[in-house]
């Protein structure tokens, strides 16, 4: 029984695509079919396929329709994380989804799954992206404070959700962990953060990401081996459509 993982499909099967990235860049022309094609030859019935957050640019269910159609219809277990362009999933109607999608898709938000001897355990995340204010030589001079703000409120709520996941797996009695954040861990500023420190505390082997989208992007935070984690970036595009293993 295998575990993949990739996020940010962005998928737009009744929606128009205002994203110029995903209209300009080659990466992205017929990415649907790509990653398709991609898990029909790797995923197997058995197999879990977590879906890190970015499903679709539909604004509500009703939108997103043929993308869930979609999602369900791809092989083996599929475990949906929510992302910011998520519209379609209010933070509070998670267990309302996983009653709804019940045989074909599951929600993960403050609850867990487990994968063998591992408890998956995640939540959307957050770190701060700017505006940062830059100098003649691109260093990072400066920041929008207010938004840094904003910013640190969206991390302590999402990092109780975090902290609320790992306790439902730890009290069913789940001691390995395998961590899914939308958001990279760290903001470029950051070496370290509450997401980071939390996988630490609970002895999370792996932590899995996504959000970073572009070259430019990819960067952003953390890549491999720290303080015991594996960490790896997992968005769609930076996996050219191929799903990664993790377990
Ligand atoms: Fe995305
Ligand atoms: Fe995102």
């Amino acid at each position: 029984m295998a575990l993949y993982a990739i996020g940010d499909l962005h998928l737009h099967f009744q929606t128009e695509l205002k994203a110029k990235a995903q209209l300009r860049d080659r990466s992205w022309r017929n990415h649907e079919q790509k990653f398709r094609r991609n898990c029909a030859e790797r995923i197997h019935p058995e197999d879990t396929l977590v879906l890190v957050g970015d499903h679709s640019w539909g604004r509500n269910l009703g939108e997103c329709e043929q993308d869930m159609q979609y999602l369900s219809e791809l092989p083996g277990r599929k475990i949906l994380l929510r992302g910011n362009h998520d519209m379609f999933w209010d933070a509070k109607k998670t267990e309302a989804l996983n009653k709804q999608f019940c045989g074909r898709l599951c929600f993960l938000q403050d609850n867990f799954f487990p994968c063998d001897d591992y408890a998956l355990v995640g939540t959307k995340g957050h770190c701060f992206e700017g505006p940062f204010y830059l100098n003649r030589r691109g260093q990072i001079i400066g920041w929008d404070e207010k938004n840094e703000e904003r910013s640190k409120k969206l991390v302590s709520r999402e990092a109780e959700r975090l902290r609320t996941s790992f306790e439902s797996a730890r009290a069913a009695g789940f001691r390995k962990y395998i961590v899914f954040l939308h958001y990279p861990p760290t903001s470029i500023l950051e070496d370290d953060s509450v997401f980071t420190r939390m996988a630490e505390e609970y002895g999370a082997e792996q932590l899995i990401y996504a959000h970073s989208h572009g070259e430019s992007r990819f960067y952003d935070s953390i890549h491999g081996e720290k303080n015991g984690i594996q960490y790896r970036l997992v968005s769609g595009d930076y996996l050219n459509w191929q799903p990664a293993r993790i377990l």
